[in-house]
């Protein structure tokens, strides 16, 4: 089986998340796995398990998109339900996780061996650059609408959105509003 771009199914990568928003341990990833595989699928959950996303999956998806625009061989995908039943439908050869610490490590264990039961598909690891090691998307989220600068751990794209959606929110919720 071939893909558009003449990538077999074996060699297409996908690297799924709920991506609310993406950071630059994310972006890391994905470019690392568009160095190693020929097509990388980064498949958005459109219903995150842990709560409702702060951005709709439009957006989710077009903060993506415009930080992965200089790399050709990476598409970006929705997917709901199972992971296992999207990868089989697609037909990808590879699931692409990163790990930031030893906690992760545990949680994805055990994810990537329902996934190998359920699809027959493999999941390989990709350690996260220490630079990026403790950064997360609710961190990110803390951080920036509680006043600190988040420039040098979300992409451009992810900036501009997140200030925006600051914008529409009331003043109690940003540091504005904070006891000095
Ligand atoms: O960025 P996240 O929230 O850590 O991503 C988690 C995600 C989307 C990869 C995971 O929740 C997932 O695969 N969800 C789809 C539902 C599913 O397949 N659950 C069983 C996983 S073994």
């Amino acid at each position: 089986m071939t893909h558009q771009n003449g990538a077999p199914a074996t060699r297409t990568a996908i690297y799924p998340g709920s991506f609310d928003p993406l950071t630059m341990g994310h972006l890391d990833v994905i470019e690392r796995a568009a160095a190693i595989f020929p097509r990388v699928l980064v498949a958005v959950v459109v219903n995150p398990q842990k709560r409702e996303p702060l951005f709709p999956l439009e957006e989710r998806k077009r903060m993506i998109s415009e930080s992965v625009d200089a790399l050709g061989n990476v598409e970006v995908v929705e997917f709901r339900g199972l992971l296992a039943d999207f990868v089989k439908r697609v037909g990808v050869g590879v699931i692409v996780k990163g790990l930031r610490v030893v906690s992760d490590f545990e949680s994805e264990m055990s994810a990537a061996l329902m996934n190998r039961s359920l699809s027959g598909v493999d999941t390989i690891f990709l350690p996260s650059d220490p630079r990026y090691s403790f950064i997360s998307s609710s961190l990110v989220k803390e951080v920036f609408f509680l006043g600190g600068d988040i420039t040098q751990y979300v992409p451009d794209a992810v900036l501009r959105t997140m200030r925006a959606k600051r914008a529409t929110l009331r003043p109690t919720q940003t540091e504005e509003n904070r006891p000095s």
